[in-house]
């Protein structure tokens, strides 16, 4: 065992030591909005004082909404218990953590449209935000959990929820529920991968009683990724899976490329010009209804791979090695999903092929015997 190895370990137990007094990972306070309003700060479902919601702090038409509650014709659906809350225009919601300066943590949130409107959530740690599009539904619940992470510059984090829209109907505007937050670690290369966290299993938060998984939204970048070292390109997210409700080829974790080739995820890895190097991977499916002919695209700097995948939306996988020889210092290493695909027992959700397992390593001209 490498000394690298242990220090990480050492490094791990240290941070953990040192911020375990401050949270779980989890939910965060009431992050689930089960602790109700009393019944005097309530006007209908519209919340009347700031502190109305047991540790949370609104601004704006925030509406407490409960399961069951219709809005117009539409029975409104709560993906966790029985509560959820609704921002109006221009209304938000936060609460104050504690947390270690300079660490790297990531939020999942439960988030739902209720008009056919654009609707976006604006997520901030200050001076960090991410303003989230939730206009593609991806489960057909109308429910989809989301992440989003931030590096810590004060031992307080300010986690403040805002819907920036600006609707005709007040009655228009997000639903959020089930609000946690998990640390980070960021991974590194070792001797056995050039690329960080290839395994997926370092990243946000997933709820244990989701089924959906967690999206990772689209224009990510890989120093505040809530799937640390990797990014997440163009214009539709990337789905984080776990083996609790899918099948993952490798550990935990898994990602599901669902949004064709308008989402693909990235790294950059440190290469030798001239030197010979190998990518592997799987390619899978998740066991989630989604069947038929798939295809990821690898990329390596200017290599690449078509890995067709006949899914039969029940689980299983292949490996693929893409080999090339580096031109540069730096080689982007990129998976997309060539093909759009829906789930064959809903026809409405977003699925796609899913990627595990990702190791880059140089290929050492075989030694002489002695
Ligand atoms: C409650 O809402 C109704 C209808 O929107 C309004 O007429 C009434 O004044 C409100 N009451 C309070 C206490 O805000
Ligand atoms: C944050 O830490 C302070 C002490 O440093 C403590 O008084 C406060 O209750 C903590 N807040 C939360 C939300 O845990
Ligand atoms: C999102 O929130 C941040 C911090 O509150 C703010 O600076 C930014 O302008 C907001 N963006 C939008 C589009 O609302
Ligand atoms: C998961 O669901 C069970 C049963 O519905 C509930 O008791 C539990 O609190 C839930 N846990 C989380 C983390 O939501």
């Amino acid at each position: 065992m490498g000394s690298p190895a242990l220090s990480v370990l050492l490094f791990l137990a240290a941070a953990a030591c040192h911020h375990a007094y401050a949270f779980r990972d989890g939910l965060l306070d009431n992050g689930n909005f089960e602790m109700a309003p009393s019944a005097s700060s309530l006007n209908g479902s519209m919340v009347l004082k700031p502190h109305a919601i047991p540790k949370w702090q609104i601004s704006g038409f925030v509406e407490y909404i409960k399961a069951g509650q219709k809005q117009g014709d539409m029975l409104l659906v709560v993906p966790e218990g029985y509560a959820a809350v609704r921002l109006g225009n221009e209304a938000s919601i936060k609460q104050a953590i504690n947390v270690t300066k300079g660490m790297y943590y990531s939020l999942t949130f439960s988030a739902a449209r209720t008009c056919a409107q654009e609707e976006r959530v604006n997520v901030s740690v200050a001076p960090d935000f991410g303003v989230l599009p939730i206009q593609t539904l991806y489960s057909s619940n109308g429910w989809d959990s989301y992440a989003w992470a931030f590096k810590t510059s004060y031992t307080v984090a300010e986690i403040l929820i805002h819907n920036p829209g600006v609707e005709e109907d007040p009655a228009c505007g997000p639903l959020i529920d089930s609000i946690a937050i998990r640390a980070l670690y960021p991974p590194r290369p070792t001797n056995k991968n050039l690329l960080k966290n290839g395994d997926f299993e370092e990243g946000a938060y997933i709820f244990p009683n989701t089924s959906w998984g967690v999206l990772i939204p689209p224009n990510i970048e890989d120093k505040n990724s809530p799937l640390p070292a990797w990014m997440v390109e163009s214009l539709k997210a990337v789905k984080y899976i776990d083996s609790s409700h899918f099948s993952v080829p490798q550990g935990q974790r898994a990602i599901e490329l669902v949004g064709g080739k308008e989402s693909a995820i990235a790294q950059v890895a440190r290469t030798t010009v001239g030197k010979t190097y190998q990518l592997t991977f799987a390619v899978g499916d998740a066991s989630n209804a989604c069947e038929g002919s798939m295809i990821v695209e690898a990329f390596a700097g200017r290599d690449t791979l078509k890995v067709p995948y006949e899914s039969k939306g029940k689980g299983g996988y292949k490996r693929a090695v893409l080999g090339f020889v580096a031109t540069t210092a730096r080689t982007r290493i990129m998976f997309l999903s060539t093909y759009y695909h829906m789930r064959t027992d809903d026809y409405a959700s977003l699925c796609g092929p899913v990627v595990d397992d990702v190791k880059l390593l140089s290929i050492r001209k075989p030694r002489r015997l002695a």
